[in-house]
């Protein structure tokens, strides 16, 4: 079976999921079975283009990496017209991510759950702000919901609690969940003052023009949010994570952690405390012996307190083309399975 595949969203994450399926193209058929054929694509600067026999997907890179329109198979429908009529079997939603109402990408996800479709996504704001609304509606249409690359893009989180550490009771996840952030904390090691770093951050591309979403633990608290809510199974808000960043923290405080042999990070926890779950970003002084104290710039790590196996963290890229477009493939591959064992 061919899974006709959809992108709303034709960014770095979209380019680097095409680009690894087909480079591996001949070893998924082989190893699992698995074909596809990407025939729609819905992008703001490229345009909307649709055959249900596929795409001409190296005439639409070649298009997009110059920068250009797309300029076969284009069609007048708008995003949610081509979600709903195309014949995908899967969207993957990839357009950028809104943590305040979930931006556009909440419309699409509803018209392609509604439809019948499958939604693979790396955008935080419909996991962190509706999760359990978009699986009920994916239940009802006996379609999957799947947000592995929304936390630590391609390192296994998500799927690690849901499917090897399902006989687990998660009592407590810790981690560092923003790379942008760990890495000015890490360069401020080397006694250079927050502005500074943050300049070579945007200067390297790890820090946005407006970094306001990383530094202050806003991304961190989204993350927190789907955590919570996905993993311990809490009925979370956004705004219900005590949320600070790393704004005010001093290269004299820094040095002063330093020489008591600890370090800090900007962490985020969620911990069933009494019954309930609790979530929090804060900056924390963590000592060097802890697996956390050693993740170093823009690197992820998360440990995971369980009753049966006591902590386990894992350490991995937070973000990245390859990277997130990994934690899409993986996810697409996941619902291969199960549309193999229907
Ligand atoms: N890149 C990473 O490392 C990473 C890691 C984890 C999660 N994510 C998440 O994954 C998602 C995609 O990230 P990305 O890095 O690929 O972003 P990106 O490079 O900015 O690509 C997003 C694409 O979506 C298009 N777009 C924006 N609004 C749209 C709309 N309403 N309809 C159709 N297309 C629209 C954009 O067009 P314009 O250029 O015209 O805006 C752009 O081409 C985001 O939600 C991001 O937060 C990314």
């Amino acid at each position: 079976m061919i899974t006709k595949i959809a992108l709303v969203g034709f960014g770095t994450v979209g380019k680097g999921l095409y680009e690894i399926l087909k480079e591996k193209e001949v070893r998924f058929k082989e190893k699992y079975g698995f074909t596809y054929k990407i025939v729609a694509i819905a992008d703001r600067s490229f345009g909307n283009v649709y055959n249900p026999n596929g795409l001409n997907m190296d005439r639409m890179m070649m298009d997009a990496s110059m920068g250009n329109r797309f300029t076969e198979d284009l069609v007048e429908w708008d995003n949610i017209t081509l979600i709903k009529e195309c014949n995908a079997d899967l969207v993957c939603e990839l357009t950028y991510t809104d943590l305040k109402d979930g931006g556009p990408a909440i419309d699409h996800c509803k018209a392609a759950l509604s439809s019948g479709k499958h939604v693979v996504t790396s955008n935080k704001g419909p996991a962190a702000l509706f999760y359990p609304g978009l699986k009920k509606l994916a239940d009802a249409h006996g379609v999957k919901f799947m947000i592995e690359g929304t936390v630590v893009a391609g390192t296994p989180v998500i799927n690690l609690a849901s499917g090897p550490l399902a006989g687990c009771e998660v009592t407590k996840i810790r981690g560092i969940l923003n790379g942008t952030t760990n890495f000015i904390l890490s360069e401020m090691e080397k006694g250079k003052r927050y502005k500074e770093v943050l300049k070579l951050a945007q200067k390297l591309g790890y820090a946005e023009a407006d970094p306001s979403g990383d530094v202050n633990g806003i991304d961190a608290r989204g993350k927190v949010t789907i955590l919570a809510n996905i993993v311990m199974g809490a009925g979370m808000k956004i705004d219900d994570v005590d949320c600070k960043g790393i704004a005010e923290i001093t290269l004299e405080d820094v040095l002063e952690a330093s020489a008591e042999n600890k370090r800090y990070k900007l962490i985020g926890t969620v911990e069933r405390v009494n019954g309930k779950v609790i979530g929090k970003v804060a900056p924390e002084k963590i000592a060097l012996d802890n697996p956390l104290a050693s993740i170093n710039g823009v690197t992820n790590a998360l440990t995971f307190s369980t009753d049966l196996l006591g902590d386990i963290t894992i350490i991995g890229p937070g973000a990245g083309k390859e990277e997130t477009g990994f934690s899409i493939l993986t996810d697409i591959l996941a619902i291969h399975r199960n549309m193999c064992c229907c």
